[in-house]
């Protein structure tokens, strides 16, 4: 409906999006999807039960299995489920049977606020706003890192920064929806600012999009 405010957020690992998606959502009133979850959960399934991470057809069938994932898992979160994760992301069969439910949520009255690679793109081209939410990779690995750091896993800066590196290779080159910033897509840098300098930055950006979209006279 024309009262509905669906906005889009993606952008590369540990880029902020997530946290601006929050930010966004507590703003508006709007329900919040981490997209990464859904992938993320497919993969911790197949980490679980020993599965092949370069079968798609095993991928496809661990979606069956979402519902026993608890979202809360710290496990979710780690840098080797990300890193499947990403690997698995590339099958279109394992994206296509984790679309419906990514488009239901979007199609949601009063709208909602949906985060991760392709939503702009792929899951929700008609988005009323749109953020492609960028940092350079260094200071995403020192992002990474502090949060790996805040979870008391030690790990040194280097390979944290070519784990990001692999990461943004996998995601930008697969053949179906990789991560690219939509054409309406308003472009947001966080490498130098602040949470709360990167949020309010957003919210600029996401208000100016919904006053041009509105109808004239409204
Ligand atoms: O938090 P982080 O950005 O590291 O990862 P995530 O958003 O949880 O996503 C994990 C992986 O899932 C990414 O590397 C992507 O390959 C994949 N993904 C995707 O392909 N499409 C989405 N809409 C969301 C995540
Ligand atoms: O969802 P994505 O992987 O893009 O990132 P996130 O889960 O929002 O995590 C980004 C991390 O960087 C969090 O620990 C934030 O506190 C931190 N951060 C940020 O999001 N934005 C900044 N401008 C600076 C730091």
């Amino acid at each position: 409906s024309s009262r509905s405010t669906l906005i889009a957020v993606d952008g590369p690992a540990a880029s902020g999006k997530g946290t601006i998606a929050r930010a966004l959502a507590a703003h508006y009133g709007l329900p919040h999807m981490d997209t990464g979850v859904l992938y993320r959960s497919v993969a911790l399934t197949l980490v679980r039960f020993g599965g092949d991470f370069d079968n798609e057809f095993e991928a496809v069938r661990a979606v069956a299995q979402l519902g026993q994932v608890d979202p809360a898992d710290p496990e979710l979160r780690s840098e080797v489920v990300g890193g499947v994760a990403s690997r698995i992301s590339a099958f279109p069969m394992l994206r296509a049977a984790l679309f419906d439910r990514q488009r239901a949520f979007a199609g949601q009255d009063g709208g909602a606020v949906l985060d991760g690679r392709d939503i702009g793109t792929v899951i929700a081209p008609e988005a009323s706003a749109k953020l492609y939410v960028t940092a350079s990779p260094e200071a995403r690995a020192q992002r990474r890192l502090a949060e790996l750091e805040a979870r008391g896993i030690s790990v040194h800066y280097a390979e944290v920064l070519a784990d990001i590196h692999a990461r943004d290779e996998r995601d930008s080159h697969r053949d179906f929806a990789p991560l690219a910033r939509a054409a309406d897509a308003d472009l947001l840098d966080t490498s130098d600012l602040t949470v709360d300098e990167a949020i309010a930055a957003a919210l600029a950006l996401v208000e100016a999009r919904l006053k041009r979209g509105l109808p004239s006279g409204v």
